[in-house]
Parts: C-alpha cells; structure tokens; sequence
C-alpha cells in the first residue's frame, strides 16, 4: 500500500500542462498511461497483495487512472485545435479549397424503373402483391389455362428442379392465382413484380433472370375499355403525355382477347430508326381480359366477374429509355455502367 496515487496523479498532471505539441503528448502517455507508468505498475501488483487490502487498493488505482486518462484527452483536444490554428495561420491549410466529396451509392437503373412503375400504379389504387419465385406447375401452367402436353408450354422455357412439379416461374402470371384465391370475391387491383426464370439462350435482349411486373384487376364490370384506358395512362404517365399508343391483337392463353401493347418511338418519333427497327414503334407489354377458365380457376364465377391482366418486362422498358443495347449489363456489376444512372 506504499503507492501514493495522489501524488501520481498529482505529478501526471503537472507534466501534461506543459506537453505543447502532439509529439510531447505522445511522449506524456508512454510515460503515465503506457505498460511501465507507474499507475499500470501498481495495478499489476494487485494479485500479489493480500485479499483484503485488493479491493480499495484496485479502486484507487484505477481512479487516479481514469484521473490521467481524462486529463490526457482534455490536453489532447487542446493541443490539436491550437496545432491546427497554427498551421492555418502559416498557410499550410487551403481553408477555401472544396470539401472532398464521399461517393455515394445509387438505385440500379432497374430499381429506379421499377420504383417508377409501382409509384404510377399506385396512384391509381393499384397494391403490390409479392408472390414466390419456385412455383408449382399447375400455378405456373395449368391453373393459366395452360395444360400439361399443350404446345402453349413452348413459349415459355422451363427451369425444372430435381422435385417433381416445382419449377422456377418463368412469368409472373402464378401470382394472379395466389391472389386472386386469397381474395375471392373481393375486387382486386394489384401489380405483381419479381423474378422470373427461363432456361433461355442469353442475348443482348434475354437473359435467363429478369424482372416483370404483371397487373391484374378484377371486378363486375371491367371491359377491355378499362385496360385500354389504364394501360395508356400508364404510357403518359412514364413517357409522357404526348406518346401515342397502339394494341395489337396477340395470343396469351390466360387472356382472351389478348393484346400487346406498343408505344410510338420516342427516340424517333415514330419517323422509324434501329431503336424501334423502323416501324415507329415500341413493344411494351403483353396484357388481355381474364380468361373465364383462369378466372374459375382464381375463385371467381366468370358470369358475374371479369378483369384484366397485363404484363411486362422493366429491365426492357429501362433499355429502351436509355437507350441500352445489350440486358447483359444489368447484372454485370460494373461500375462505368452502373454510375451513368
Ligand atoms: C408473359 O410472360 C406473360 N405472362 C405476360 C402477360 C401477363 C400477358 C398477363 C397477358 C396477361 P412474355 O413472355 O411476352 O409474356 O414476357 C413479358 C415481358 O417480359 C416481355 O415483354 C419482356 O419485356 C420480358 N421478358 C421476357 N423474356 C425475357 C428475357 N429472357 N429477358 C428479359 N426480359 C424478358
């Protein structure tokens, strides 16, 4: 107990009031707060005292610790700012220079799609529904109207797992039944965004992954006038008002009739160049009414309910906004691509 921490503290401080630079302060906490100073001595001595004497011996040694500690950050504070002024006022800081500015991150162009397209639907009243990305064939296929053995099945190039019957979607069509026998016999207006699969060639417009947004709305009396009219708001309100529209007649099995949608080029004009192939034109989407048979198979009776389905591929539409010639690059991960957004 001959340890005076008083007077080490004491002594500490005295010798901290006069450290005037970084390189005296560095030198201050070797000598009172490194392994060897004094304080840390005495605490090291602590296991070899007798257990009674341990606990006040251990309490006042880590006091006059925390005592040097704190003077030391208080004296460190103080010697910075005056170095700091010191250096300003001889020049050698450029207070006028510009901040280094941090770099910061930024939504994948598709996101930034996507976001779009969920913000426009939603001022129209329409909810995002998320439904699975491993799908039963009967959810993928049958249940759309889509046999087993129907030739339809072609258009669509199947990732098939090792369980029978569970696939990867290729569409995100599945998800109207998942919320169309949830919601039965509710009216439903919902898009459907996710992933969907193909077991396709990759190209510089396929990819074997790629999102899609579907849409679907249900009710008493929607007509094919509500798609249309829905459909084209949504062109105006992503490419602006003066784009002009166009339905063409399609096949899809889950719809009848079925359409796909264009939107006249907005990078010509429609006067025709490579972007639109020359027909002034731009396909956007695939959409239709309900199929009574995909409607039956939701919960609903074709006679009382009808609706429309769209669907539609962002990775594209963010292809042809930007004017992207290869899909490749969304998933690329390079950088100089993905900064230009
Ligand atoms: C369908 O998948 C239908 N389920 C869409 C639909 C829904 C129609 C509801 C009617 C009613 P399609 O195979 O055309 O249709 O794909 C829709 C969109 O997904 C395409 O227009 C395209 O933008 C995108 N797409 C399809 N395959 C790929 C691919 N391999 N890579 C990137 N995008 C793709």
């Amino acid at each position: 107990m001959a340890t005076d921490f008083d007077q080490l503290v004491r002594d500490g401080l005295g010798a901290l009031a006069t450290a005037a630079d970084s390189a005296a302060l560095d030198a201050w906490r070797g000598a009172h707060l490194g392994k060897n100073a004094p304080v840390m001595a005495a605490l090291g001595t602590l296991g070899a005292l007798p257990k009674e004497d341990r606990r006040e011996f251990g309490q006042r040694a880590n006091q006059a610790r925390q005592a040097l500690e704190q003077a030391f950050d208080a004296a460190s504070q103080r010697v910075r700012a005056s170095e700091l002024e010191r250096a300003i006022s001889a020049g050698a800081i450029d207070v006028t220079l510009p901040g280094r500015s941090l770099p910061r991150g930024r939504l994948h162009p598709a996101v930034q799609t996507l976001r779009r397209i969920y913000a426009i639907f939603a001022e129209m009243g329409f909810q995002v529904y998320r439904s699975r990305d491993v799908e039963s064939d009967d959810y993928n296929f049958t249940l759309l109207n889509i046999p087993p053995h129907h030739p339809a099945r072609d258009m669509w190039d199947t990732f098939y797992t090792t369980t029978p019957n569970v696939i990867l979607r290729t569409h995100t069509s599945p998800g109207q039944i998942h919320v169309m026998r949830e919601r039965a016999p509710e009216p439903i207006r919902v898009i459907l965004p996710g992933m969907c699969y193909r077991y396709e060639q990759i190209t510089a417009r396929s990819e074997i992954q790629f999102y899609q947004v579907e849409g679907l709305a249900i009710g008493r009396h929607i007509t094919m006038a509500d798609l249309k009219g829905t459909l084209t708001a949504f062109a105006h309100a992503l490419f602006g008002t003066a784009v002009r529209t166009r339905f063409r007649s399609d096949h899809f099995p889950f719809t009848e009739p079925s359409a796909e949608m264009d939107v006249e080029c907005f990078v010509c004009d429609g006067a025709g160049c490579p972007v639109c192939k020359h027909s002034g034109w731009l396909e956007i989407l695939g959409c239709g009414m309900v199929h009574p048979v995909v409607l039956e198979n939701g919960g609903y009776d074709p006679r009382q309910f009808s609706g429309f389905a769209f669907g539609m591929g962002p990775q594209r539409i963010t292809m042809l906004m930007h004017k992207i010639e290869d899909i490749r690059y969304f998933f690329a991960n390079d950088l100089r691509f993905l900064e230009q957004f």
